[in-house]
C-alpha cells in the first residue's frame, strides 16, 4: 500500500499538467483504490468555465475506468498558498465511491501546509445511495 508521502509525490509529478489557463490554480489528485492501486488526475478547465473538471473527479474517473470502485485515500496537491478542500461537486463524487473513513489529504505545493480529514467530516450528510437505500446499488453495479 502506498504511503501518504508516496501519494503526494505521485500527485506532484503531474501538477504541471494541470490545464488552468483561466483561474491559474493548478490542482492534482492521487487516489488510492482498495487494492492499493493509484490513479492520478488534474484539473482541466474550459473557455466555457462551467465545464471545468476538478482534479479529484478526473482521478476518480480514471480509477473507475480501470475497474476499481472503492476509494481508500485521496491526496490533493495545489499551487495555492493554502491547501484546498474538495469542492461540493467533488465531495458528492467521493461519497459515491468512498466511505466515512476515506482519508482526504490536501497539501499546498507552494507553502507545504497540509490538512487532513476523514470523508465523514467533509461530507457526513451528503446524499449516499449506499446509506439511504438498504441494499442500495451504490458503487457495486
Ligand atoms: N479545483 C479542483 O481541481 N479541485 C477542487 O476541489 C477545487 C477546485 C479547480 C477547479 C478550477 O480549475 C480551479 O481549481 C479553481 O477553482
Amino acid at each position: 500500500m502506498p504511503s501518504l508521502e508516496e501519494l503526494e509525490k505521485r500527485a506532484l509529478s503531474v501538477l504541471d499538467n494541470a490545464y488552468a489557463p483561466y483561474s491559474g490554480v493548478r490542482v492534482a489528485a492521487a487516489v488510492e483504490a482498495e487494492d492499493g492501486s493509484v490513479f492520478l488526475g488534474v484539473n482541466v478547465e474550459n473557455a466555457s468555465y462551467g465545464l471545468t473538471i476538478c482534479a479529484e473527479r478526473s482521478a476518480v474517473a480514471s480509477m473507475v475506468t480501470a475497474g476499481k470502485r472503492k476509494l481508500r485515500k485521496v491526496v490533493i496537491v495545489s499551487s495555492t498558498e493554502e491547501p484546498l478542500p474538495p469542492c461540493g461537486a467533488c465531495l458528492q463524487v467521493l461519497v459515491e465511491f468512498g466511505d466515512r473513513g476515506t482519508v482526504v489529504v490536501s497539501i499546498s505545493a507552494k507553502s507545504g501546509k497540509k490538512k487532513m480529514w476523514r470523508l465523514e467530516e467533509l461530507a457526513g450528510h451528503l446524499f449516499s445511495i449506499k446509506e439511504i437505500v438498504q441494499g442500495g446499488r451504490g458503487a457495486q453495479s
